[in-house]
């Protein structure tokens, strides 16, 4: 089934020298072009390539990278397994209109022995940094490489990861990086599942749970809507729709502040209400960034 559908796709240059990438963008930001970027670790679905669209409407130059992070996996996790699929990416990169897919290998991004990381402190210890020590350091370090190495006008993330995307804005503010951070909406499938590279490692019966995820935050929201402005109250209604699937089991449900990415009482201003959970062997993240004020509830971005 073709997920995207554009004429006569030309396939993206693939580029995996890093030298040559930084080159490649810097000779087109010379020539007076605009460059978009959008990370990632590959196996594209929709969310992927919605912000590859936005980059391409947005820019001259799209450049997309794929690489699968190892700082950025803890030592039990995926990283092995984590789904890898270069053709297909390429190809649908191609449709929708990205000029240059960036693969570099591990070992000229890690050459031994590395010893350089770049933290966020306070923004990172909550969430899912309180479940995956050191991942946040590995996000960092990452992006703060890539954007070296393509050092591009703007660049996309999701808001599906809404603490990463947070954590690299304030990253870019405070390391001054001469790039603006676009966030985009999450793409959902039909029946609300936030898409992810990781929904291949659902069951059948696990993929039908996982809607829960979803649907514990659409009853934050529509208690929101109706004026409940208390937190924990909040909380135990979507713990309740969570542990109707026993398939399901929640790593934690919060609502937070966006700036500071603290716990609230009271659920006011622009706010991330986040959750985690376990299906499975999955472990699967969604969230809804919301403006929270007098009257009445706005989605962001
Ligand atoms: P990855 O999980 O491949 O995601 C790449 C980008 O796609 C991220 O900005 C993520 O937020 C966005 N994305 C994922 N699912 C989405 C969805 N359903 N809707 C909209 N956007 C979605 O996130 C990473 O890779 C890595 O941590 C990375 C930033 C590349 C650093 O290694």
């Amino acid at each position: 089934m073709p997920i995207c559908g554009r004429g006569e796709a030309l396939m993206p240059e693939l580029i995996s020298d890093l030298k040559e990438m930084r080159r490649v963008v810097k000779e087109a930001r010379r020539a007076g072009k605009t460059v978009g970027f959008v990370p990632t670790m590959g196996y594209f679905h929709r969310g992927h390539l919605s912000l590859m669209e936005r980059a391409r409407e947005e820019n001259d130059l799209v450049v997309v990278s794929i690489f699968v992070n190892p700082t950025q996996f803890g030592p039990t996790e995926d990283f092995r397994e984590y789904p890898r699929d270069l053709e297909r990416d390429l190809a649908l990169a191609g449709e929708v209109g990205v000029d240059i897919v960036f693969h570099p290998p591990v070992e000229d991004m890690y050459p031994p022995p590395y010893r350089t990381y770049v933290e966020v402190e306070g923004i990172t210890e909550t969430l899912c940094g309180a479940f995956r020590p050191g991942h946040f350091r590995g996000v960092t370090t990452v992006v703060t490489k890539l954007f070296h190495l393509v050092p591009a006008d703007r660049a996309y993330f999701g808001a599906k990861d809404a603490q990463q995307a947070l954590v690299i804005r304030k990253m870019v503010e405070d390391l001054n990086f001469d790039i603006e951070v676009v966030i985009c909406p999450t793409v959902r499938e039909e029946d609300g599942l936030a898409m992810s590279s990781r929904n291949v490692y659902l069951g059948e019966e696990e993929r039908r749970a996982a809607t829960a995820l979803y649907r514990s935050l659409c009853v934050a929201r529509d208690l929101l809507e109706k004026g409940e402005r208390n937190s924990s109250s909040i909380l135990s209604e979507m713990h309740r729709v969570l542990d109707e699937e026993p398939l399901v089991r929640p790593e934690y449900v919060e609502i937070v502040d966006c700036q500071e990415m603290r716990p609230l009482d009271r659920v006011e201003g622009e706010v991330v209400v986040a959750l985690a959970a376990r299906v499975g062997r999955a472990r699967l993240i969604d969230n809804l960034m919301l403006r929270v004020d007098e009257e009445g509830i706005t989605l962001l971005p």
